[in-house]
């Protein structure tokens, strides 16, 4: 288990965080935010971006799984940990670590929205391109990369490498 190369640096990624913490806190002046992060892959981009919020905000999590230690995504998600509060007529961002099929995201989407919040919105610092997807509108975007494995900042393979602090591509052999 050894890391390829360096993706994204320390200095990119904390540059990047500033940029979209500065722009969501534009976006929600005056109104009452509530972030929720996807555990557990969106700890340390959470606790980052938090730093750069100047808005009121409030932070909640869920816990979801849809992989089993594998570096594939199964289709099925589960709910590990709900959220703690209510989120009717609340403006909801859900922060991720990495969109890759989307369909975490395209299930926790439908999920939240049932319990009628004023507004939902998603922030991801990475997205992979060259992956079939059903539509997502990421309003926050971090980075575009190609469709490989990657480890550090949050991401793991088998549970291991999430304490990387930059990104960096994984050789899976
Ligand atoms: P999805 O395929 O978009 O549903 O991705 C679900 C989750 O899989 C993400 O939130 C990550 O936790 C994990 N994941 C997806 N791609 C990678 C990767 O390249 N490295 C590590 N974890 C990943
Ligand atoms: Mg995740």
């Amino acid at each position: 288990m050894k890391i390829d190369r360096v993706l994204i640096s320390e200095d990119e990624i904390a540059a990047k965080l500033a940029e979209m913490g500065g722009a969501i806190s534009a976006d929600y002046a005056g109104r009452d935010l509530l972030m929720v992060g996807v555990l557990k892959g969106a700890f340390i981009v959470m606790a980052d971006l938090a730093r750069h919020i100047t808005v009121p905000v409030e932070f909640d999590f869920m816990a979801v799984s849809s992989y089993g230690g594998a570096t594939k995504t199964s289709g099925v998600v589960r709910i590990l940990k709900d959220l703690d509060q209510q989120i009717t007529d609340r403006h909801v961002l859900i922060v991720e670590d990495i969109i890759d099929s989307g369909l975490t995201l395209h299930y926790l989407i439908r999920n939240l929205r049932v319990r009628q919040p004023a507004s939902i919105e998603l922030a991801a610092l990475l997205i992979k391109d060259g992956i079939d997807r059903p539509p997502l509108d990421i309003k926050y975007e971090g980075f575009h990369i190609p469709p490989e494995f990657v480890v550090g900042y949050g991401l793991d393979f088998d549970e291991k490498l999430r304490n990387i602090p930059y990104i960096g591509v994984m050789d899976v052999e």
